[in-house]
């Protein structure tokens, strides 16, 4: 260590040094080759490449990391010094060195790294085929099963190699005995691809690029060789392709059928959480490389989007999302119709690395007959959201020529606190958003034992499918065994783990019969010491036993605030009984004279009376001026669910214009919002009756700003004849004179003559 920290540092020195670094640069590939190669020499030639028979790329991309590692803080003062240094280093140096690696690791910034690029020119044809030998093949196979004379006639990467354009080392911030390097890797290489179907050459992919984040984890370290217990390659975010298809024009879905096709393949190998693993020592478990460790789960709204472009041809869109982060997606429904759509949809993601992963969101136009439309797409940080200030946004769509959309965040962390969970269920129930969730679960599946055989003299091809409530993932075939090892691991979202249990079936993929099956409840796990259990054997419902690794979290909202404290109860009936609190806000009645004070004093006890007692009916001649009746509302906002509430409960003391003409009351209702967008809503109509009951409850999704710019109409209208019109009374609220509305405030309101008729 000494020799790598004394280094001369001046920033003079820094600049002759990189003088110097040009003038030798076309002799440094061949050191770093020279040096790199004597490392592999060292210590994991014999090891990794022959003895473990490990993939050559793999291993190479590890200890390319591992040399550019260590020679990387002297790189910077000194190259050509620390070069030397590193040339005439010892086995014993150069494991001390990495034996300390880990109480150094934190280098936050990104660094270029060209020798790196050279290193990878040289060894970029042994790639080249790797490539070439994994995904020729299957990619053939998939398309084949769709156009079956399809055929890669030549394949070629060309020459040039992709670039690693910056390089970023850091210690995982969950475990201390892991190193996480992240590579920016960029393709954009002369490949030449071409194909042929029924024989005849028909088309060439060209122009291949490539943009992503390759990640590579090197963990556990060891106190002894090889230092690296394995390592696990993955695309953090799903990378951005691009190629160009010539001359298949003939063939209609056959571009985006190969387009898609490729995509897939590259997500569910690479892209999180699916990765590559690799041990490099018997010893060490499987389940360290193989089970995922997110940090935390995002919960996204779809809100709305704004100004979308016009593509069918009635002059409007039907609009919907498609969203991801790695491998997963959710999409949204379609609202028909529309170029400013309010999806009001929810989704959650597991994220494994908020500071690095990002979403992805594409708008599309649905078309019955065509390829749906594309109509913007953009990528949203989720460094960036997570805060409290940061996750309500509208975002400026990319590739289109105009249109946002808005998008709501809700940072959920992990908690091993069992009891956290009262708090989780009770900001689901407030949202009343179908299946949200308020735990993870992550499962191990490691191995099972004697499954019974479904077929005479012949072992199954067992897979498992994990269900925990509507969820559901699938393992791995394996084939012909009735010990089948899957070694995968899963992340469950879990609705209720009070209620909801885990369930594992294995199925045989020949037949597509039911194996064996185990149920376990997530409850029980809250009695294990940091809720989970390792590699557990379970005894299976027919015969087998099952190997399982579990460990469950609660998802918890640091800045979630309950709107409901006071309340007793954790149970259904807090929404209920809080709206009947009643609501001490000022009424929009217009402020009364002092005449008029004395008056509404006699009327608010007369209200009081009548809604006490019903049926109890004044003559009109009792007023001075003409009495139009009361209505008793709830108004509430949620600003978490983004939306008002309004729920109209009754009508009472209608007047009559003749004794025996009755009116049939029913309430219509117009929420105007900023832009003159106006919502319009009737209750049911109440027959003959001058103290009608609605009860019914209206919903208005709008943004709080937009609230503090809406004013609610509502109307009371007779269907039969009434005063030589159908208009009874009316009344008219402006949210600007409600400064909360974050408590259901339920009120009675004096209806006035109608001025808005509508
Ligand atoms: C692919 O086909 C084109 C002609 O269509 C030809 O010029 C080119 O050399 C071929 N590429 C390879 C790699 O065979
Ligand atoms: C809720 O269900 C819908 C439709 O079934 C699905 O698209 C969505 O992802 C689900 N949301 C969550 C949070 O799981
Ligand atoms: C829990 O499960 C029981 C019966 O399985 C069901 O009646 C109840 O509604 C569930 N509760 C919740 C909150 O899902
Ligand atoms: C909304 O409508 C009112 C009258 O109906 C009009 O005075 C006002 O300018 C309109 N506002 C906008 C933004 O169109
Ligand atoms: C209110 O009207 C809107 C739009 O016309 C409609 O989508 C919604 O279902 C109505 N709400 C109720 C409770 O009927």
């Amino acid at each position: 260590m000494e020799r790598l920290d004394d280094q001369p540092n001046s920033a003079k020195m820094d600049q002759k040094n990189v003088d110097l670094v040009k003038n030798t640069k076309q002799k440094m590939p061949m050191c770093m080759v020279f040096l790199f190669l004597k490392k592999i020499s060292l210590f994991f030639l014999g090891y990794a490449i022959c003895y473990f028979n490990v993939s050559l790329i793999l291993t190479l991309l590890a200890i390319c990391s591992l040399v550019w590692f260590e020679t990387k803080k002297s790189n910077k003062s000194n190259r050509i010094a620390s070069k030397a240094k590193a040339c005439s280093m010892t086995t014993t140096d150069v494991l001390k060195i990495i034996d300390q690696l880990p109480s150094w690791v934190t280098y936050p910034d990104r660094e270029r790294a060209e020798w790196l690029n050279e290193i990878i020119s040289q060894i970029w044809p042994s790639i080249n085929n790797f490539i070439i030998k994994h995904c020729r093949g299957p990619l053939q196979t998939k398309i084949r099963k769709k156009f079956d004379s399809f055929r890669f006639e030549d394949v070629d990467f060309g020459d040039t190699p992709p670039k690693i354009d910056g390089v970023k080392v850091y210690k995982a911030t969950t475990t201390k005995d892991s190193i996480v390097i992240d590579f920016d890797v960029y393709y954009d290489g002369d490949c030449d691809i071409n194909f042929s179907m029924s024989g005849a050459q028909i088309g060439r992919i060209r122009d291949f690029q490539l943009g992503a984040e390759l990640r590579i984890v090197l963990k556990p370290l060891l106190i002894k060789m090889p230092i690296i217990g394995g390592i696990q390659i993955f695309f953090l975010n799903t990378p951005d392709i691009n190629f160009d298809l010539e001359g298949i024009t003939g063939i209609s879905g056959f571009s985006y059928f190969v387009r898609q096709q490729i995509e897939k393949r590259i997500t569910k190998k690479l892209v999180f959480p699916n990765k590559i693993t690799k041990r490099f020592l018997k010893s060490v478990e499987a389940a360290e490389l193989k089970s995922l460790e997110p940090e935390g789960v995002l919960r996204v709204h779809v809100f709305e989007a704004k100004d979308l472009q016009r593509k069918d041809v009635t002059g409007k869109s039907d609009p919907y999302v498609i969203l991801n982060v790695g491998a997963e997606e959710c999409k949204t429904h379609v609202v028909k119709r529309a170029l400013n759509p309010k999806w009001d949809y929810w989704c959650e993601f597991v994220i494994l690395d908020p500071l690095a992963q990002h979403l992805q969101f594409k708008i599309f136009d649905q078309d019955e007959l065509n390829e749906d439309d594309f109509l913007g797409s953009g990528i949203v940080e989720i460094r960036n959201v997570i805060k409290e200030e940061e996750n309500d946004k509208w975002f400026k769509l990319d590739n289109a020529k105009h249109g946002k959309i808005h998008l709501r965040f809700t940072w959920l962390a992990l908690s091993v606190e069992y009891d956290s969970l009262l708090v989780a269920l009770q900001e689901v129930r407030q949202l009343k958003v179908n299946n949200l969730s308020t735990a993870l679960l992550t499962v191990y599946i490691d191995s099972a034992e004697d499954l019974p055989k479904v077929r005479e003299h012949k072992k199954p091809d067992p897979y498992v499918i994990l269900t925990v409530g509507k969820k559901q993932q699938k393992s791995k075939v394996k084939k012909h065994t009735t010990d089948p090892m899957w070694e995968q691991g899963f992340s469950l979202l879990v609705p209720n783990p009070n209620n909801d249990s885990l369930v594992i079936s294995i199925i045989d993929k020949q037949t597509d019969t039911k194996i064996d099956k185990l149920v376990y409840h997530i409850r029980n796990l809250a009695d294990f010491p940091d809720m989970q259990i390792s590699k557990e054997e379970f005894q299976l419902t027919v015969a087998g036993k099952i190997i399982i690794s579990l460990q469950l979290r609660i998802l918890t909202n640091e800045f979630f605030e309950d709107e409901e404290t006071d309340s007793d109860s954790d149970e259904e009936t807090i929404r209920h009984s809080s709206m009947s609190v009643p609501c001490t806000k000022r009424s929009v009645s217009p402020k009364p004279t002092r005449v008029e004070e004395v008056q509404e004093a006699v009327e608010k006890s007369v209200v009081e009376t009548v809604s006490a007692g019903h049926n109890v009916r004044r003559s009109p001649s009792f007023r001075v001026k003409p009495d139009l009746g009361q209505i008793e509302v709830t108004l509430f906002y949620s600003e978490a669910r983004q939306k008002l509430v309004v729920t109209v409960h009754k009508i009472t003391n209608l007047p009559l214009k003749e004794i025996g003409d009755i009116p049939d009351p029913y309430v219509k209702l117009k929420l105007t919002t900023p832009g003159n967008n106006s919502i319009k809503n009737k209750t049911k109509v109440v027959p003959d009756s001058c103290d009608p009951s609605f009860e019914e409850t209206y919903e208005y999704l709008l943004t709080q700003a937009e609230l503090r710019n809406s004013q609610l109409i509502m109307t009371v209208k007779s269907k039969r004849m009434f005063f030589n019109s159908n208009v009874i009374g009316q009344v008219v609220i402006n949210f600007k004179t409600f400064h909360d509305l974050e408590e259901p405030c339920r009120e009675w309101f004096e209806l006035t003559e109608a001025r808005d008729s509508d």
